[in-house]
């Protein structure tokens, strides 16, 4: 039921090996405490954190709502996570026991406080988190989305986010890839920026997206939704969507993007590999869905693949958005 494999959703990606293109997105295991049980629920890759390179005790509560008509979950978290080398220590603990199963990928972040809002402070922290976690992560993901920290996104500025990317390439590993987690609320111009910047800089790809921060009303179901905090699920979905396709296609497909908002179903994490992304993620469809989402999603995979003719799912990656 829980742990589902079939050899026409094993990839290679820059150098990992995946069973299945079906990960746990940033968020959900905000401590790095499911490590060792997120492999029996059959996922093939999972994202930890974000991490930070102070412990923080993130917003006020209450910060989590659900909108069930929407599919949705409003997160106003705010980064809470024990700091970054108090989890990495325990988590070396845990890798001495035996390697990690699956891809373990780590995300990092500046520590939700006023002072990382200063530039240098801020980028020391994201510093100070990826040296941290250099032992035990199979891939970084650098976090400049987080919609609820202080002093919002300033990475996501061009000439902010090459100063952060020449620090952080000091410490960059063969093997052990980077990439770069974006809002679905930029400007196409902001996001040309960032691809040129990254371009320079040691980011093998794009994680499309976090939490989108507008209230869309034509598309809110629900009567009730607080006016604080990101978007995630169903109101994120065709954003995500959009942004793939548009990195797929700016990026001429040379570089890896891993795809995520609002993936409940293997219809929806099928749209995203067409349009570009070559693995997948997700938190919400899984809070809403239960564990076996993930299984369900890969055997339908499986399904949708053999329909369409294809051995493999990297065959089937960005066929509907051609170069
Ligand atoms: C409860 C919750 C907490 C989250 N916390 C983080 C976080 O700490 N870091 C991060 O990069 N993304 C975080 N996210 C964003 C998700 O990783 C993801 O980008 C977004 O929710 C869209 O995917 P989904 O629709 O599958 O949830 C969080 C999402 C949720 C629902």
């Amino acid at each position: 039921m829980f742990n589902y494999h079939h050899k026409s959703l094993e990839q290679v990606v820059l150098g990992l090996h995946f069973k299945n293109p079906i990960g746990l997105g940033a968020g959900f295991d905000k401590n790095a405490d499911l490590v060792k049980t997120l492999p029996k629920i059959g996922f093939g890759f999972s994202e930890h954190g974000s991490f930070t390179g102070e412990p923080c005790e993130g917003n006020a509560k209450p910060r989590l709502w659900r909108l069930p008509k929407s599919e949705s979950i409003v997160v106003n978290y705010g980064l809470k996570n024990d700091g970054a080398e108090i989890i990495a220590r325990r988590m070396q603990k845990q890798l001495k026991e035996g390697k990690f199963s699956i891809p373990l990928g780590i995300n990092i972040a500046k520590t939700n406080c006023e002072a990382t809002s200063d530039d240098e402070i801020g980028i020391a922290d994201y510093a100070k988190a990826y040296k941290a976690f250099l032992a035990v992560g199979d891939y970084y993901t650098v976090n400049i989305s987080c919609p609820n920290a202080f002093g919002g996104q300033p990475f996501t500025d061009g000439k902010r986010l090459d100063k952060l990317l020449t620090v952080l390439d000091n410490y960059y590993i063969e093997g052990k890839p980077v990439f770069l987690k974006i809002s679905p609320d930029l400007t196409r111009d902001q996001i040309d920026d960032i691809i040129e910047v990254c371009d320079k800089h040691k980011v093998d790809g794009y994680i499309c997206t976090n939490l989108t921060k507008p209230r869309d009303k034509s598309r809110i179901r629900d009567e009730k939704v607080p006016e604080i905090g990101g978007l995630s699920g169903k109101l994120v979905e065709h954003l995500a969507n959009d942004l793939i396709k548009y990195i797929y296609k700016k990026t001429k497909g040379e570089k890896v993007i891993i795809g995520l908002g609002g993936v409940f179903t293997a219809e929806d994490a099928y749209k995203k590999i067409k349009l570009g992304a070559t693995l997948i993620q997700l938190v919400t469809g899984m809070i809403f869905g239960g564990p076996q989402t993930i299984s369900d999603i890969n055997r339908g995979l499986v399904k949708l693949l053999r329909k369409d003719g294809y051995a493999n799912v990297s065959e089937a990656v960005g066929v509907d958005n051609k170069l």
